[in-house]
């Protein structure tokens, strides 16, 4: 069902600017524009990489056991994709809302940092940040230079002969105390970071715009529908499928890349009249 997008544009701009308390909540869809492949679309990045491999530090030492050419041959497809990867009209479109004063906070499942590096100042990362590092002995958490951290990448990928842990241990940033640092991202069977502020904050909308989303993994998916438990009316972007927008509710299948400037631009107009 095609939805008719300039009347679906218009409904969510008037529902946001007649709103109190907006909060969103992204997917790895805010980032497809972005040239960061998403996980679950036909060629992303589960159709390639086995995540209970990928995505689990055991997966990790087992790729190393084999000499880690799986291990050179993921940081290839990170330091592709997050090495060009610059907040696409998408992530610009709501630093605007936030400049605007009309966003409270944004909650993402993405680790590319986008969001942040687009303006926005209140982020949420249900699953870490890849460009923000833990250090494994003072627990203290420091960001790292894109581009320091994807060089460092570049080189563990180029190596020649089998990839030792120590050799992925000797090129990753280490911390101020001299501790060994990992990246602060969520692996599978890790708890999810910042879950309680985030359902709080569904707690306080009373609009959530949901972009990009599955909504296949948990507890993240939890978040749209704490917000609408708290009475939020949900404004789904998705150009494939709707999975949370309900009867009263908003879904534009569109890009985000697309639709969110749209819905900036509707807003804008109205403030003007
Ligand atoms: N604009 C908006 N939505 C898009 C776009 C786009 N340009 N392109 C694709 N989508 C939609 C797809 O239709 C799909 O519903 O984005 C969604 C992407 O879904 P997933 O790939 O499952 O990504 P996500 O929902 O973020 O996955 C959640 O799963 O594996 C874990 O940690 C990983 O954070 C990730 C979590």
């Amino acid at each position: 069902m095609k939805t008719n997008l300039p009347e679906a544009i218009n409904k969510a701009a008037e529902i946001l600017s007649r709103a109190k308390s907006v909060v969103i909540f992204t997917g790895a869809g805010m980032s497809a524009e972005s040239g960061i492949a998403t996980f679950r679309d036909p060629g992303g990045l589960w159709d390639r990489f086995d995540p209970e491999e990928v995505g689990t530090a055991e997966g990790i030492m087992s790729f190393l056991s084999e000499g880690g050419d799986k291990i050179r041959e993921i940081i290839r497809e990170v330091v592709e994709s997050f090495g060009a990867a610059r907040p696409n009209a998408g992530h610009l479109a709501l630093a605007e809302l936030e400049k605007m004063g009309l966003i409270r906070s944004v909650i993402t499942q993405n680790i590319d940092n986008l969001h942040r590096e687009a303006g926005n100042t209140k982020v949420f990362e249900v699953h870490g940040n890849l460009f923000r590092f833990r250090c494994l002995n003072c627990e203290k958490k420091f960001f790292v230079d894109r581009e320091d951290l994807l060089g460092r990448l570049r080189d563990i990928a180029q190596g020649a002969g089998p990839l030792s842990l120590e050799g992925i241990l000797e090129r990753i940033p280490r911390c101020a105390c001299g501790g060994v640092s990992r990246p602060d991202v969520v692996m599978f069977g890790e708890s999810v970071q910042e879950l309680d502020e985030s359902i709080f904050e569904a707690h306080q909308s009373d609009v959530m715009l949901v972009l990009g989303t599955s909504g296949a993994v948990y507890p993240a998916a939890m978040v749209p529908q704490q917000a609408r438990k708290a009475g939020a009316i949900l404004i789904e972007v998705n150009p494939t499928e709707k999975v949370f927008a309900a009867e009263n509710d908003v879904y534009i299948r569109e890009k985000a890349a697309i639709a969110m400037p749209l819905i900036v631009e509707e807003l804008k107009k109205k403030k003007r009249k």
